[in-house]
């Protein structure tokens, strides 16, 4: 195991969870197969970032293109959502873990809305780690979303188009209240964003990694933590400065 004692955590991780399907081809099983380990997974990972005492996780566990998958994929990945929370919810709870949700819900199946709804009301006083789960989520969609509500205080008088700031699109994404994801991860292999936090990662940084999610450990999780404190950010300033202009 690595050590960590050197490592101040980054805030907030956010994590693109990629690399089931390929799990499972290379073993020769079905993808579903892939997306079953991915589930112990999540667990292994939200209890390292609990331990490392990091603030907020973000999990993009579905994304608003993931519907134009196979119809009997995309229920699987449904139901392992729904089972998930079902059987993780009080166990979360008791880490008092705190649950949100980002993403589209409308037109999401009720019962999963109603299972996330549950997960977000059971834990919202929590008070350690929070873990971010979007789910049907895409940031064009969130953006449109925000952009709309916007025009709509516009047309009706609350608010003058020349007063819209960063600050008030911001307040109106789905990541309301949540600060800007400090690290980024993917895994996989694949270096794109795939419509996730477009707005939020603007000054990210990435760590791409080759191996799969189902294969996604804590030594590979504390990895990437090291090569993040070893990353100068600069935020548009001078190094010197940076710690400054990020207050
Ligand atoms: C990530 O694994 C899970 C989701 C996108 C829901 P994939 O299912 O995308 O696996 P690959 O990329 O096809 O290997
Ligand atoms: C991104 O992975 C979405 C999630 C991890 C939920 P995809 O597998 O959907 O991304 P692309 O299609 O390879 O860009
Ligand atoms: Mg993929």
């Amino acid at each position: 195991m690595l050590e960590t004692s050197f490592l101040t955590a980054p805030e907030h991780v956010a994590i693109i969870m990629d690399g089931n399907g390929r799990w499972a081809k290379q073993r020769g099983l079905p993808r579903t197969m892939g997306h079953r380990r991915a589930v112990e997974t999540v667990r292994q990972t939200v209890r390292t970032a609990g331990d490392l005492g990091i603030k907020y996780l973000t999990l993009f566990a579905f994304s608003s293109e993931n519907w134009r998958r196979p119809e009997a994929e995309v229920s699987d990945l449904l139901g392992l959502l729904k089972a998930f929370i079902r059987s993780d919810l009080a166990e979360l709870h008791r880490q008092n873990v705190r649950i949100r949700v980002i993403g589209d819900r409308v037109n999401l199946r009720s019962d999963i809305l109603k299972l996330l709804l549950e997960a977000e009301e059971t834990t919202r006083a929590n008070t350690a780690l929070t873990l971010v789960i979007a789910f049907n989520y895409g940031s064009r969609d969130e953006i449109a979303r925000a952009m709309m509500s916007l025009a709509k205080d516009v047309e009706e008088g609350r608010l003058r188009a020349h007063d819209i700031t960063p600050a008030l699109i911001e307040a109106r994404l789905d990541t309301a209240g949540i600060p800007d994801p400090d690290l980024i991860i993917r895994t996989s292999g694949e270096e794109r964003l795939s419509n996730f936090l477009l707005w939020q990662a603007a000054y990210s940084e990435f760590v791409f990694l080759p191996e799969f999610w189902p294969d996604f450990s804590r030594e590979l999780f504390l990895s990437a933590l090291e090569k993040f404190a070893l990353r100068d950010r600069r935020f548009g300033g001078l190094s010197a400065q940076a710690a400054a202009v990020n207050t």
